[in-house]
């Protein structure tokens, strides 16, 4: 052997002993685990002990100082305490009932569990050839939402980061579908509300149609899209030579949690040749319910549509879904040609995620959101949305009885009020009021502004909250008013 080889040799033995530290040997890692899993108990055990807002770790105070890492590891029990202190203390809790702002989920136990599996095994599955099993589960996963939307064979879809990537993604897919080229885009019409998710404004950007004309159609009492207005304006466009290109319907904004006319927007979607998409990130799944169905009839007329595991099925944040009704469109906004997939191009039994996403390495979202469902059933998720729509009529009958306005009737599950005192500015008390809240944190509010006033929002969604919760704010805000 030569001397260079030797020191080859040589060095592959120290490299992989110093390297083997990650392949965690039996015992320490039922050790390792024990200790996850008990801070994890400990954590659910005492989540009614703890606040749904702690108001630390915002000051200049509050380094960055422990989150460095090293060449030296470090121990588990101190790693997790620092955790505690530093991460799990601080700020919105999302894991508590308390949570009753902005749109709460919650991170269902049974998820984690899928999650912890699919990344021990680590399957790829972005491709049918790489891991059919995966992507079975995958694309059963599409194909039970998508029918649960009303979408006729023929469509496919893609599971996300979120609702932000899903929407950009049906942006996308919908600029493909139409053909709009660059140099046509000031000539094309994007027709949307004020109560439209900003992520759709930040997709029509990342998409390279900020240079779209938008129009933003006026909203009716129950903060709806007005069809008249939306019919008028169309009109009003064609007369100018524009070209109405996308239709963009909520079912359930998240600032009052209404859903759009969608039978009558995909009438008008239809007659003028547009592309129509339905936000439902938030709302979507409340087609589990008989209430959800009704108030999102139309919505299996959509081009596409988006819907939020992390919210309406209460699966830790990282989970979107999008489905496009044709799934020739999907392909094509994604289409690609490489070499080195040659292997994978070749099995076509079941579509892959990777030919209707951009993604290509992925984590495994499948197994997340399967092993809940598969596990529990349906019949928890449609009880706890439907506990969620009636909370929301509770809440909104209790507070007006405490001398609140009250914005209408909840489509789903969020309610807008705010108190007017006898004297002085409105919405300076209700600032105040929401901050008051806050800083107790044991319940979250947020706050928006509607038609100019300040205004508080209950949006309840998360599996935790029930009418304990809902009666903590009750009490808070009858204390405040009084
Ligand atoms: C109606 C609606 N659309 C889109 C989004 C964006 O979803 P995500 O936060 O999962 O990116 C949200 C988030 O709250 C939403 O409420």
């Amino acid at each position: 052997m030569d001397k260079e080889f030797e020191r080859i040799v040589h060095l592959l033995k120290e490299k992989e002993e110093i390297g083997q530290a990650l392949d965690i040997p039996v015992q320490l890692r039922k050790g390792l685990l024990r200790q996850v899993v008990g801070y994890a108990d400990h954590f659910l055990d005492t989540l009614d002990e703890r606040k749904a807002y702690e108001a630390s770790g915002y000051d200049s105070t509050d380094t960055d100082q422990g989150f460095e890492v090293s060449e030296i590891g470090s121990e588990m029990d101190a790693m997790l305490d620092f955790i505690g202190e530093r991460v799990d203390t601080t700020g919105l809790n999302p894991a508590s009932g308390g949570h009753l702002g902005y749109i709460p989920g919650g991170g269902i136990p049974a998820s984690a569990l899928g999650d912890y599996l699919a990344a021990i095994s680590n399957r790829y599955a972005g491709n049918f050839y790489a891991s059919p099993g995966a992507v079975r589960m995958e694309n059963a996963m599409i194909r039970w939402t998508g029918r649960l939307v009303g979408y006729k064979e023929g469509f496919g879809g893609n599971l996300t980061s979120g609702g932000s990537i899903a929407n950009l993604t049906a942006i996308l897919t919908a600029r493909t579908a139409k053909g709009v080229k660059g140099k046509d885009l000031t000539q094309n019409v994007v027709y949307l509300t004020q109560q439209a998710h900003h992520s759709l404004a930040k997709g029509l950007n990342m998409a390279c149609m900020g240079e779209c004309v938008v129009h933003r159609i006026a909203l009716d009492s129950g903060y709806r899209m007005d069809i008249a207005a939306l019919r008028k304006q169309i009109e009003a466009d064609v007369h100018d030579g524009l070209k109405p290109f996308l239709l963009i319907a909520n079912a359930g904004s998240t600032d009052t949690g209404a859903v759009d006319p969608l039978d009558a927007m995909a009438d008008v979607a239809q007659e003028n040749g547009m592309w129509f998409h339905v936000d439902a990130a938030y709302g979507g799944f409340f087609l589990l319910t008989e209430h959800g169905k009704q108030m999102m009839r139309g919505i299996e007329r959509s081009d596409s549509v988006v819907l939020d595991p992390h919210k309406g099925l209460f699966l830790p944040y990282g989970s979107g879904i999008v489905l496009v009704r044709d799934i020739n469109h999907l392909l094509r906004a994604n289409s690609y040609e490489a070499n080195y997939m040659q292997d994978a191009d070749q099995q076509t039994l079941e579509r892959s995620p990777a030919e209707l996403s951009p993604e290509l390495s992925k984590h495994f979202r499948g197994m997340r959101m399967w092993l809940p469902l598969k596990l529990h059933g349906l019949a928890p998720f449609r009880a706890n949305l439907e506990e969620k729509l009636l909370l929301a009529r509770y809440f909104r009958h209790e507070v007006h009885g405490l001398g609140f306005e009250v914005g209408p009737e909840p489509d789903l599950s969020v309610v807008v009020y705010r108190y007017v005192p006898p004297t002085g500015d409105a919405d300076a008390f209700n600032k105040e009021l929401a901050h008051t809240i806050q800083q107790d944190g044991r319940v979250f509010i947020s706050t928006t502004v509607l038609g100019g006033a300040f205004m508080l929002r209950l949006a309840v969604l998360s599996f935790r909250t029930h009418r304990k919760d809902v009666d903590v704010l009750l009490e808070q805000l009858g204390k405040l008013t009084r």
